[in-house]
């Protein structure tokens, strides 16, 4: 019998625990990545890496916003022939499964950038096809099913690691994306990216981010994510990882009751500390032995009204 009642299993990886590092909050650098790990995440992902270097949006990018941010960063990143030794020293860093997010601007960059990151030693990528704020990327292909199921049948073609489909809340029926994203082959979905947003400044009268348009995150999103997810858990059978406002265990448990199988972390890591991964297990934890669970896939989807 398995002791550890907060280990859990998807998309063929064992996490210790089900927290995650969310895409895009710390970066690239392994030894940054690593020290979340110690800091008690169960897996990390990195920031979306394309097929070429990518400068991203001039300043500003992040706004403050009640209860959250909105940032409209533009992808900034290496590109995947500079990130791949990365990869490959991370790979001898970590101590909990890595997860490269990668993105593109076609089904065969996708697969490209896939196939170089599962190579150099990533235990699973993730597909970021719901950035809000990069044209052509992003959005736009996680919210078209026939774009989406290319994509994937691709990348799956192209590695056999494990695929994980971010998606989008900015859709009309995230139901629909979903299940062609499951019959499309993903191993798991993460479900979701930020929300489509806007900040004003009334003094100069113009928009505040320089894209104009960005992404909120943090606490205010978490009531659209926790519905996501209990959207998606109803209709569709792949796993879910749990990902928008999560700040504290009573968040993750929420999301797991939803029908998430894993959490990931981002914004509250921003505004609090990587302590927050620890914080959020022992909540956890203690839950189960007062609810008298023995682990926690005892509760995923427990939420649900048949
Ligand atoms: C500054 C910032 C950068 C982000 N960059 C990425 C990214 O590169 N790729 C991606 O898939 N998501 C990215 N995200 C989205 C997060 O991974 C996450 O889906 C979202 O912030 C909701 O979770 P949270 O409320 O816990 O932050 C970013 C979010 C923030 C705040």
């Amino acid at each position: 019998m398995n002791s550890n009642p907060l280990s859990t299993r998807l998309a063929g990886l064992e996490l210790r625990n089900p927290t995650a590092l969310a895409s895009g909050i710390l970066g690239y650098s392994p030894e940054s990545l690593q020290r979340i790990a110690e800091a008690g995440a169960g897996a990390v992902v990195t920031k979306s890496v394309g097929l070429t270097p990518r400068v991203g949006y001039p300043n500003p990018t992040v706004v403050q916003a009640n209860c959250g941010i909105i940032n409209a960063m533009g992808l900034p990143n290496p590109g995947i022939a500079e990130y791949a030794s990365e990869i490959r020293y991370a790979k001898t860093v970590l101590t909990v499964p890595f997860i490269v997010s990668v993105y593109g601007y076609s089904a065969e960059e996708y697969a490209a950038v896939a196939k170089a990151a599962a190579t150099a030693g990533a235990d699973a990528v993730e597909l970021n096809v719901s950035c809000p704020h990069v044209k052509e990327t992003g959005s736009e292909i996680g919210q078209n099913p026939k774009l989406l199921t290319q994509v994937i049948r691709q990348v799956k073609a192209a590695t056999s690691k494990p695929v994980i489909v971010k998606l989008s809340p900015n859709v009309t029926d995230i139901v629909e994306i979903a299940q062609a994203a499951s019959a499309a082959g993903a191993d798991a979905l993460t479900a979701v990216n930020t929300v489509r947003a806007i900040a004003i400044d009334a003094e100069t009268a113009l928009p505040i981010l320089s894209n104009t348009r960005g992404g909120l995150s943090g606490p205010a999103v978490k009531p659209i994510a926790l519905r996501c997810v209990y959207d998606i858990y109803e209709k569709v059978k792949t796993p879910i990882i749990g990902c928008g406002g999560i700040t504290t265990w009573k968040d993750a448990v929420e999301f797991i009751l939803a029908g998430a199988s894993a959490v990931q972390i981002g914004t509250a890591l921003a505004q609090k500390n990587p302590a927050v991964f620890q914080t959020i297990n022992r909540g956890i934890t203690a839950y189960l032995k007062k609810k008298k669970y023995r682990s926690i896939k005892e509760i995923v989807g427990k939420a649900q009204r048949n």
